[in-house]
């Protein structure tokens, strides 16, 4: 039962290829992270994945109603308080007006924003709190699918350890499915259910490995057993840690 499906996906820019032979599934309430080295095609792919460009060939079949995007930069409008950008996607939505209200007030909520931010512009707020009013904005359109694009990598390790929890609360309570790119191996174990990895050139899904339980029930302790062993001694993951950008082929 696969609310998102890529087969045989192929994309290229200006003519060169970028990916080729993408094969996908992910199943309702199932958060598959994707992991590979910088320039290797995981935001093309999301991109894709999400409809935002079209891809050269292949198929795309998409199971849900509607899907959010959170990036790595918030992307907030300065102009507007944190409310007025969480009630952005609303309208975009086309959810009535009488309903606005209260539909951000309840995704600010799962976001932890506290009503005193609500009023806040984005320079008024951390860059901690700038990602939670993405999140919000995300959430409030209630989405039943989340494409998350390396969302959590300008911020610190504590913060992002916050955050990566509100995800997993989130997701979890709401059975919500999703693609969480993502280059770091420890955030991928913490909140997904599996880890597919891109290979170095986007020429296909390597594999992927299911993770232990799920991540709201996961321990700390099983998260870094399974990092370690996973880089150990699973070829699948030898690659991922490649810092060049990939070569021109
Ligand atoms: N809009 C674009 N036009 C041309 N090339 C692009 C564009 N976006 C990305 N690329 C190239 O496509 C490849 C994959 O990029 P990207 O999907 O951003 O990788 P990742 O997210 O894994 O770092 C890279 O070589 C990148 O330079
Ligand atoms: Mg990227």
């Amino acid at each position: 039962m696969s609310i998102l499906a890529l087969k045989a996906i192929e994309h290229a820019y200006l003519g060169r290829s970028v990916l080729s032979g993408i094969d996908l599934r992910i199943d309702a309430g199932e958060i598959v992270a994707l992991v590979g080295p910088s320039g290797c095609g995981k935001s093309t792919l999301a991109h894709v994945a999400a409809g935002l460009i079209a891809p050269k060939s292949g198929r795309l079949s998409r199971g849900y109603e509607r899907h959010a995007m959170i990036f790595q930069d918030p992307s907030l409008m300065p102009w507007a308080t944190a409310s007025q950008n969480i009630a952005l996607g609303l309208r975009l939505a086309r959810v009535p007006r009488t309903m606005r209200g209260a539909r951000v007030a309840e995704a600010a909520a799962q976001a932890e924003l506290q009503p005193g931010d609500l009023d806040k512009y984005p320079v008024e707020l951390s860059g901690g709190m700038r990602q939670r009013v993405a999140i919000a904005r995300a959430l409030a359109v209630q989405p039943d699918f989340i494409f998350f694009d390396e969302p959590f990598t300008a911020l610190d390790v504590a913060l992002r350890r916050r955050m990566q929890d509100l995800v997993i609360g989130t997701c979890s309570e709401a059975g919500l499915a999703g693609l969480f790119i993502t280059h770091d191996l420890h955030e991928a174990a913490r909140v997904a259910h599996r880890v597919a990895v891109l290979d170095t050139y986007g020429r296909g899904i390597l594999g992927s490995r299911a993770l232990p339980g799920a991540p709201a029930e996961r321990s700390d302790s099983a998260v870094q057993d399974w990092v370690r062993a996973a880089l150990a001694g699973d070829p699948l993951f030898r690659h991922i840690h490649d810092v060049d950008e990939r070569r021109i082929a």
